[in-house]
């Protein structure tokens, strides 16, 4: 099969994160996504959570507004964030699990078995021409359920390849699988959580993968090496798993 071009999503939370850290205006999660796309992102993402802990409704606005590359919203399936996404017309939404307590988003999201809870407010995303991206587990279970609820995107977990070293070519095994199915059927295959330059090769090499997001390893690494360098060597890493 021809290989689709592999994007890189950014993922900007923690530049807020920071940012909230002192209550101010500094360091700004919108001058990171300008950054970002100018050091070759191809997306931009953020994560407007219900706490509000690190983007806030303002960000998001302010992201939009300053960016040319595609913008992918985060968001839990709640009334609230679909208000806020129908406003903001993100390219993208993403669809995640969200408990209060949790660190990060820790799973994927559960669509097999609640298609008719779930399909009204997706119907009202894709309606409004927004992207319905959904964050699942690598199973064949939940990828049939985004096929049934009109899923345009499905983006596969990586977090448990990524930290589960003795697992990890299970995982990896199991990822490549899914992205076969979706898109066997038609949805576009993206992944993320967790992934670094050492992780992100094999992910990169699935040949059906479109679109890695990736933010607080590329964040952390931007605090050292800036931005430019950080976007430059995870696109190497990428590039090179992925010859063309
Ligand atoms: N994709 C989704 C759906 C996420 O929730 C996250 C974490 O916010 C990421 C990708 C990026 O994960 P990480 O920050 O670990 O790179």
């Amino acid at each position: 099969m021809t290989r689709p071009a592999l994007r890189l999503g950014v993922n900007i939370d923690h530049v807020a994160t920071v940012r909230n850290a002192r209550g101010g205006a500094h360091p700004d999660p919108v001058r990171a996504a300008r950054a970002a796309e100018a050091a070759g992102a191809d997306g931009i993402t953020a994560h407007l959570r219900e706490d509000r802990r690190h983007i806030r409704d303002a960000d998001m606005f302010a992201i939009k507004a300053a960016i040319s590359v595609p913008l992918n919203f985060e968001m839990a399936a709640t009334e609230e964030m679909l208000d806020i996404a129908l406003k903001v017309r993100p390219n993208a939404a993403c669809i995640v699990p969200e408990r209060r307590e949790e660190v990060t988003t820790e799973g994927g999201l559960a669509v097999a078995g609640r298609e008719d809870e779930l399909l009204p407010m997706f119907s009202r995303i894709r309606d409004a021409g927004i992207r319905l991206s959904l964050f699942i587990e690598a199973s064949e279970a939940e990828i049939r359920a985004s096929a049934a609820v009109g899923a345009d995107i499905v983006e596969l977990h990586t977090g448990r390849y990524c930290h589960d070293i003795e697992g990890r070519e299970t995982e990896l095994a199991r990822i490549a699988g899914a992205a076969e199915l979706a898109t066997s059927l038609g949805i576009e295959c993206h992944a993320g959580h967790g992934l670094d330059f050492d992780t992100v090769g094999p992910i990169a090499a699935i040949p059906q993968m479109h679109e890695l997001n990736i933010g607080h390893f590329l964040m952390g690494e931007a605090m050292f090496t800036g931005m430019q360098t950080a976007i430059t060597r995870m696109r190497r890493c990428m590039q090179e798993a992925r010859p063309s």
